[in-house]
């Protein structure tokens, strides 16, 4: 987190509590976040958008945190959510979160989800498809607001599993398209179609892919609302450079100036941005090989920093109870999963490791827990606030139990 600090022997601290303490209370491998880190980045969004075009909304990419602590403290902050499926929509109503403040989106929506969202009332449908029309003309019974997702055709500078705005894109509909889809919901009486969106990808790290997109667009035609999508990219790294926030905004905001009707109605969807940097992970070293190589191993893995494999994230990490102590030693940071892939970091450097030590991998506010997984029987991590000196426990972790009750019952007791 940009504000953690250190004890006097050398133990980090985060919102104002030892990570020893974290992991002795809460168990590894954790995932911690500076609550407060969450609510100034909530509020640097929401403030920075208003200030520089008052029509807008921020909207919480869920996927990128979908807890139920996390929900509702956008809520609190003034976020309003995209959700994307009935998993997601479920978190959010168990949360609390007004159903006028969500989004709903994705490209697969089944009727089961579509009928769960309109019964419970969320503002916006992103339509993806033809289908999804066809589905909604069955279903709705009640006017409803609905944008059109279309695929703005710029290629983003990401890794290829994070891009979606180039023209072979499986999200959205390209624009001859598009233009079929938004008379035929035009012209039908209950659908209130508002507007367009698109999303070219995640991580992007140069601000004039979004001025781009803006300026694209624009070209379609005019219309009440124009959601610009997420995609903000953060820095892992130290040599990794991202813009701030606000030189984010100043980019779309000026595109829009320059190009959407002066009334029209700006909503933005960052995911990343806005929680990456305010969540580390805690980890507890198991074995320490040294083979030519330092192999360091700790409890957790690919099975809960699933983006190492996807695309091929780099991260910082260190040994967060021995701060104070002299890097002599660089190693190979790995996870407890049977893949060769499962690297955390490739060449960390610190003291000489042993059992026991506590590694805190930095920026993994976003994208971790959402995709962790079982595999190998990986339990998911607890998720952990911390704010002024107290943590809470906002997810627990999941248990055995937790693992066997999917299964039919006379094999769960049979292993049990
Ligand atoms: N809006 C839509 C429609 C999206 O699909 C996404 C992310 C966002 C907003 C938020 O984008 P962000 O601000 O977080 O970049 N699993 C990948 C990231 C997938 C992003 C999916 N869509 C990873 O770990 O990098």
């Amino acid at each position: 987190p940009e504000e953690a600090t250190a004890t006097p022997d050398g133990v980090l601290e985060i919102g104002g509590v030892a990570v020893t303490e974290l992991a002795e209370r809460f168990g590894t491998p954790l995932h911690v976040y500076d609550e407060s880190g969450l609510r100034r980045q909530a509020r640097r969004f929401v403030d920075g958008l208003r200030a520089r075009w008052p029509n807008s909304d921020v909207l919480f990419a869920s996927k990128s945190l979908p807890a139920v602590g996390m929900y509702r403290l956008a809520q609190d902050e003034g976020l309003s959510v995209d959700i994307a499926g009935g998993g997601e929509l479920q978190l959010a109503l168990a949360a609390g979160v007004d159903p006028s403040r969500l989004h709903f989106h994705g490209n697969a929506k089944t009727d089961a989800e579509l009928r769960m969202a309109l019964d419970a009332g969320i503002d916006t449908i992103i339509v993806d498809n033809d289908d999804e029309l066809d589905r909604l003309e069955r279903l709705l019974q009640r006017p409803q607001k609905l944008l059109l997702r279309v695929i703005p055709g710029v290629d983003a500078k990401t890794h290829a599993s994070q891009a979606t705005g180039g023209a072979d894109s499986k999200f959205g509909l390209p624009w001859d398209q598009a233009e079929r889809a938004i008379r035929r919901m035009r012209t039908h009486p209950l659908m209130r179609f508002e507007g367009v969106h698109l999303h070219i990808g995640s991580q992007i790290l140069d601000t004039a892919q979004f001025a781009e997109a803006v300026a694209k667009i624009s070209t379609i035609g005019t219309f009440d609302t124009y959601d610009v999508g997420g995609g903000l990219g953060v820095s892992y790294t130290y040599d990794e450079h991202a813009p701030s926030v606000e030189d984010y905004l100043d980019a779309i905001v000026a595109a829009a100036r320059a190009n959407l009707p002066a009334d029209a109605r700006l909503l933005i969807e960052p995911g990343r941005s806005m929680v990456a940097r305010a969540g580390v992970t805690l980890y507890r070293t198991t074995t320490v090989k040294r083979t030519g190589r330092t192999f360091v191993a700790v409890d957790g893995g690919l099975a809960d920093q699933m983006d190492i494999a996807l695309t091929h994230q780099r991260y910082e990490a260190v040994l967060a109870d021995r701060l104070l102590e002299p890097w002599t030693e660089t190693v190979q940071l790995v996870g407890r999963q049977c893949e060769s892939g499962d690297l955390l970091v490739d060449g960390a450097p610190m003291p000489p490791a042993r059992v026991g030590d506590l590694v805190v991998m930095a920026a993994t506010g976003a994208y971790a827990y959402t995709m962790s997984n079982n595999y190998n029987g990986a339990l998911k991590p607890a998720i952990v606030f911390v704010a002024d000196g107290a943590a809470r426990l906002v997810t627990r972790r999941e248990t055995y139990d937790d693992l066997l009750a999917t299964h039919a019952p006379a094999m769960a007791r049979a292993l049990v």
